[in-house]
């Protein structure tokens, strides 16, 4: 398809700029911060939307001077215009800061009160989880999460994990609200900002044609793919404590799922939305052991940090089933794994197939079925695989993927961080969880981590370095009659 087919509609592009605040980021020295955080505030900086007094505090147990501060940061940056560049490493500031110490957090406040009193403040926790507990309550001894007027808003922003399990997520909550009200909380997933999670949300319900057909009557089956290349690199410490399910399924994939199938919200507000998803995921049908598959890539075990023989899955694979009138009897079926041999995250619609083919010596199974692709990553865009004629004189019957790269557009694909940055500056909570959606996805996957952690007993599948997963996985799908739609090694 030529971009040329389409027609933005200037009027309707809602793109909105933030008014001037402070963003407080912990853990400002460390890995996502240098990858993630600095450069997308930098890409909003350089697109405009990023206000014009908005200032950038780091923080971090590092002694740096503000000059070496921005040297550091200056090194993660993408390329850029260097007045953009200039101007925005003059934003950043450095505060050192323990955050055990209670008077490392009053320093911070006064550095902050230099600010306009009624100015927003955004705290972005990029540490470790079990460091949360203790940063709110630093923040909120010394006043700092304190809304004093209208304006004052103060918000939180929490990454993954929430909780290691259903209890401790729930003690985590309860730490939190001692605090902040919900309100306040933003906890990120950053698939949310991902450019086709987003437009799930368009295609669905700004589209009429899908919805006749988004259902069990015309939906065969759907299939949801996050696979890495990339190992447990440097986060043993984490991971192997966490687990593939954890780590991807229990947020991400889950994410995803619920936005494919939750019922249309009655407006595009956070809570209508999140309160579709959460109603969505507790009709989740509860998880037959039978239908998850676990494995780990062979030479896991001897990572730099993981325990001796870990049982810890590095992939996992799940059949799910939604009980609802509209999912009634349709698997979703959810793989997700690191080491493999491509990189792609996908979700597939594949409808019925037709019910009989008129076609001369071509028979109904014949006929592929129809599968609409949306693609989340590398590529990002969507695909239609139908049924067509092969020009010329013959009856020449295949399948045609009509795809669509949504950078065609002519637009700016933004990395998923600074789309939910920019979102928590608007206070627009839309794309970040609600606890609520998080207690329903503990209470649909405790059983199964507890059941896995129990079975120290059976083998643990194995699967080669840079091949399309462990082959249980594929006799997850084929016990159906039905095959994932793409095997994940490079073709
Ligand atoms: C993170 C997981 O949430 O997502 C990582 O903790 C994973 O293990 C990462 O590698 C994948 O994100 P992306 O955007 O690269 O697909």
């Amino acid at each position: 398809m030529s971009h040329k087919s389409f027609e933005w509609q200037e009027q309707l592009c809602t793109e909105q700029r933030a008014d001037t605040c402070r963003v407080v980021i912990f853990g400002a020295s460390g890995d996502l911060a240098g990858r993630k955080l600095y450069p997308s505030l930098a890409t909003l900086a350089s697109r405009g939307l990023l206000a014009e007094g908005t200032k950038i505090t780091g923080c971090a147990r590092h002694p740096y001077s503000n000059e070496a501060f921005r040297e550091h940061i200056a090194a993660g940056l993408g390329d850029m215009a260097a007045d953009v560049r200039e101007a925005f490493l003059n934003r950043l500031d450095y505060a050192q800061l323990d955050y055990g110490k209670p008077e490392d957090f009053v320093a911070l406040a006064s550095l902050l009160a230099e600010d306009a009193a009624d100015r927003p403040v955004i705290f972005y926790l990029a540490l470790p989880a079990t460091l949360y507990p203790q940063v709110v309550r630093n923040l909120d001894a010394c006043g700092l999460l304190k809304e004093t007027t209208p304006g004052a808003k103060r918000r939180v922003v929490f990454e993954k994990p929430f909780g290691h399990d259903i209890a401790s997520a729930e003690q985590l909550d309860r730490d939190l609200r001692e605090h902040l009200e919900e309100h306040q909380i933003y906890r990120i997933d950053h698939y949310l900002g991902k450019e086709t999670v987003q437009n799930i949300f368009l295609l669905r319900f700004a589209n009429k044609i899908f919805e006749p057909i988004w259902n069990a009557e015309h939906i065969d089956s759907i299939q949801i793919t996050v696979a890495e290349t990339l190992g447990v690199e440097k986060r043993a410490g984490y991971f192997d404590q966490a687990g593939l399910l954890r780590d991807m399924f229990q947020n991400h994939a889950l994410e995803m799922l619920s936005l494919v199938t939750m019922e249309c919200p009655s407006v595009f507000s956070a809570d209508a939305v999140r309160n579709e998803k959460v109603k969505l995921i507790e009709s989740i049908r509860p998880l037959d052991f039978n239908d998850a598959v676990r494995a780990q890539y062979a030479g896991y075990g001897d990572e730099p940090g993981v325990a001796p023989g870990s049982r810890t899955e590095t992939y996992a694979a799940l059949r799910m089933f939604i009980d609802n009138w509209r999912w009634q009897g349709v698997p979703v079926y959810l793989r997700a794994g690191k080491k493999l041999g491509v990189r792609r995250t996908e979700i597939d619609i594949v409808f019925k197939p037709v019910p009989h083919s008129i076609f001369p010596g071509i028979s109904r199974d014949n006929l592929q079925q129809d599968i609409l692709h949306l693609h989340v990553q590398p590529l990002e865009g969507i695909g239609l695989t139908l049924q067509a004629k092969k020009a010329g004189p013959k009856l020449c019957m295949g399948a045609l993927t009509l795809n669509y790269d949504y950078k065609e557009a002519g637009g700016e694909v933004l990395d998923a961080y600074a789309r939910l940055l920019l979102d928590c500056q608007l206070g627009d909570q839309t794309l970040f969880i609600r606890s609520d959606v998080i207690a329903a996805s503990w209470k649909l996957y405790q059983p199964l981590l507890d059941y896995w952690a129990q079975d120290t007993a059976s083998t643990m599948p194995m699967y080669p370095q840079g091949s399309g997963g462990p082959g249980e996985a594929d006799n997850l799908i084929e016990r159906d009659g039905r095959h994932w739609t793409d095997v994940l090694v490079e073709h």
